[in-house]
């Protein structure tokens, strides 16, 4: 199923082979506006596999990027979550095209929930690692794959050089979609959680399956439960991500101009 969503992407963009994936996350919508020039655009539904996603803060589309330096970036801005409950294959199917149409670096992207008192709503963090709290797994039968350095510190290093002041966290992806409990985000943080969300880690698992190079940013669009004290809403998360959007696009377009 992965192949035919790549041989659809090819079909339909002209494009047969991707260098990077790069999927938006809620807040990284025009994240990728200054990777390069959009060469097409593809809409989620044309594309086996894929569903629009009726979810303010997300994109439903697919987009091939040209870089300045000739690299293919397919952009993936519908993202399935596993809250939806249409299951932990059609959470990584966006992933598994990925693979398929050649692209060996994966970057994944999100808004989420940070827990580390120095940051604040509108700060972007590398994620060093995960903790997957959904129960579940994109793997199935005896598959013992590793999962060391799955965040590749060969790319965080990349990301900071352009970055310095890029901080870093591990983050603990729950099932969702309600929020965290006070007593859930101690939990997080006593486990060695230091961003909260819904999604990247089961996505991340299926990259790391499929060969492919994972470099993970969160931007911080609220602090989690308890941490902060007023109620979080999606709202103030959309809200927080149209803020950043200038910091995360220009970090986004020098980093991946690096890779
Ligand atoms: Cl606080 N938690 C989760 N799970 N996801 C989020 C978030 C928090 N803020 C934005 N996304």
């Amino acid at each position: 199923i992965a192949a035919a969503a790549a041989a659809d992407i090819a079909r339909l963009s002209g494009v047969d082979h991707h260098d990077i994936a790069l999927t938006l996350g809620s807040g990284w919508g025009k994240a990728a506006d200054l990777v390069g020039e959009t060469t097409v655009t593809i809409p989620a539904t044309e594309v086996t596999g894929f569903s629009a996603p009726a979810l303010a803060g997300h994109v439903g589309s697919l987009r091939s990027i040209l870089t300045p330096k000739g690299k293919r970036v397919l952009v993936i801005g519908a993202r399935t979550h596993y809250y939806e409950g249409h299951g932990v294959r059609r959470v990584v199917h966006s992933v598994r095209t990925a693979a398929a149409t050649g692209a060996k670096t994966m970057v994944l992207t999100n808004g989420a929930g940070g827990i580390k008192s120095t940051w604040k709503a509108g700060t972007p963090v590398l994620i060093s690692d995960h903790i997957n709290l959904t129960g579940d797994s994109p793997l199935e039968g005896a598959t013992f794959i590793d999962l060391t350095d799955l965040y590749s510190t060969r790319l965080r290093d990349v990301a900071r050089r352009v970055d310095p002041s890029l901080d870093e966290g591990v983050y603990c992806q729950f099932r969702g979609p309600q929020y965290e409990t006070p007593a859930e985000v101690r939990m997080a943080k006593t486990i060695g959680g230091h961003i909260v969300g819904m999604s990247t880690a089961l996505e991340a698992i299926a990259a790391r399956q499929a060969g492919m190079e994972i470099l993970g940013f969160s931007l911080i669009t609220n602090m989690a439960a308890g941490i902060q004290t007023t109620p979080l809403s999606h709202q103030e998360v959309i809200e927080a991500g149209r803020e950043a959007e200038p910091v995360i696009s220009d970090l986004l377009a020098r980093v991946i101009g690096e890779l």
